[in-house]
């Protein structure tokens, strides 16, 4: 089994999160499979239990090149249901745009019909960091395992 990372970074940030992520998913016995969204490609997705994008935030959404992503996603429409989802992100600040960036991932996830897990502890949409994800990496590492941990269950 194994859960598709993508994500988009300019300064190093949400890669590092990226990283966490995927060790917590690794963790949970599934395999991840990391790419940068400039070298990510959509067919990978019919090969995958699992989709996590990771977007810096920009302007309170995730960026760009992350949306185009998604766009060619709809490659694949109507054939990613059922599959589990989960986003994250990096932003400069605190209450500057991480729960509507996430979201709005989330929202994309659901439209393809994904299933999407929140949690009661902290972070509940998904992991968001200021800047490095110091302090943020083992809400990263948990939220790489909680999502392993669903795929393996829906899969098994
Ligand atoms: C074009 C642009 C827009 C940004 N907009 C926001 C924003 O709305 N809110 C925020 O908190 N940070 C914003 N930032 C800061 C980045 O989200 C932040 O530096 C992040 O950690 C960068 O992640 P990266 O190192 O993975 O590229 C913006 C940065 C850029 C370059």
């Amino acid at each position: 089994m194994k859960i598709l990372v993508v994500f988009d970074s300019r300064t190093g940030n949400t890669e590092k999160m990226a990283h966490a992520v995927a060790e917590g998913v690794r963790g949970a016995g599934v395999e991840p499979v990391v790419r940068k969204v400039d070298e990510a490609n959509v067919d990978e997705l019919l090969g995958v239990q699992g989709l996590i994008l990771g977007s810096p935030v920009y302007y309170g959404l995730p960026t760009a090149k992350i949306k185009a992503f998604i766009d060619e996603s709809v490659k694949f429409h109507g054939k990613l249901e059922g599959m589990v989802g989960g986003a994250f992100c990096s932003a400069g600040g605190t209450h500057t745009g991480s729960e509507t960036t996430i979201m709005a991932l989330l929202e994309v996830l659901m439209v393809h019909g994904m299933i999407v897990q929140g949690t009661s502890a902290k972070n509940h949409y998904g992991a968001a960091s200021m800047g490095a994800p110091d302090d943020d990496v083992e809400v990263c590492l948990r939220m790489g395992e909680r999502l392993a941990k669903l795929v393996k269950k829906l899969n098994s």
